[in-house]
């Protein structure tokens, strides 16, 4: 494991990044890959932990991947601080950091996409159309370039880490996908590059999605099983939060995202809100 504070090695062609790794690689090190869209939180600097805690190596991805958004998405503001992100790499050790262009990425002619199969259909994937075709195709691509043995993401985008479980395997390609657990704020926000957009007020607003997940945990608790009627109450507490828009509150199974009636196993509660024009999601497993 690193414990240097020096910056990470910076990359921004693939060819500089292959250049860096082959020593690593002949040195027979294993490489942990975290793939970012930088804006580096707590949330992501624990998967680069996760890494250094498996790994001999770390690298970083840093790429707002503008095939993932959608039209009338947040891909022009989406926050870009590489420095600052590269400050907190030193700071936690991370190795390397990969940040290419957008013509490095996706180079003149570029025509080849990732088609994710049914787990990306329910929930994000009706929100967001294509989505996770953008993320699949990117994920693809830079498991490509790295050749990393494990790479980290984080449970916050659940369906994300289940599309990119399934490409994988479907592509049999050799890494192993780790789901780390998600990292709140004190008062339980899960960390995400886009709480940037709330102002203050938006912000605590946005603590209903948490208590809404905590709420449903206290129902299974209490014996609830129905899962319509564990719905309806989340829905009715993120509804207390002014102007909180609802995409979904499902409760579904975690392996095939299908929603269920009744809670007979471990369940998945999911969400997505829009709060003042940001859209929020987060999930908790509901176990019975
Ligand atoms: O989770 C993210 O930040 C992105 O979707 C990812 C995995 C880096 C792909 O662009």
């Amino acid at each position: 494991m690193t414990t240097t504070t020096s910056r990470p090695q910076l990359a921004t062609t693939v060819a500089r990044l292959r250049e860096i790794l082959a020593p690593v690689r002949r040195r027979d090190e294993k490489i942990g890959l975290v793939p970012t869209m930088g804006a580096l939180h707590a949330g992501h600097l624990s998967l680069v932990r996760g890494s250094q805690a498996e790994c001999d190596y770390t690298v970083v991805t840093i790429y707002v991947n503008p095939s993932q958004f959608g039209p009338g998405e947040d891909l022009a503001r989406y926050p870009r601080t590489l420095q600052v992100d590269l400050d907190a790499l030193a700071r936690c050790g991370a190795d390397l950091a990969f940040a290419p262009t957008h013509e490095e990425v996706y180079r003149a002619g570029y025509s080849t996409w990732v088609e994710p199969g049914d787990v990306a259909e329910p929930l994000e994937g009706r929100c967001r159309p294509g989505h996770f075709r953008g993320v699949a195709t990117i994920v693809l691509k830079l498991l490509n370039m790295v050749h990393a043995d494990v790479a980290y993401f984080g449970q916050k985008d659940y369906q994300q880490a289940l599309v990119i479980r399934q490409m994988v395997r479907d592509f049999d390609v050799p890494i192993e996908i780790r789901v780390c657990p998600t990292v709140r704020d004190p008062d339980g926000l899960a960390l995400s590059s886009r709480n940037g957009y709330l102002s203050p007020d938006a912000r605590r607003r946005a603590t209903v999605l948490w208590k809404s997940l905590q709420l449903a945990q206290e129902l299974v608790a209490q014996g609830q099983r129905d899962a319509r009627t564990i719905a309806r109450r989340m829905r009715e507490l993120v509804l207390t939060a002014e102007d909180a828009q609802i995409d979904y509150v499902a409760l579904v199974d975690p392996g095939s995202l299908e929603p269920v009636d009744r809670l007979t196993g471990r369940t998945l509660a999911a969400l997505a809100v829009r709060i003042e024009n940001t859209r929020l999601i987060d999930n908790c497993f509901l176990e019975c």
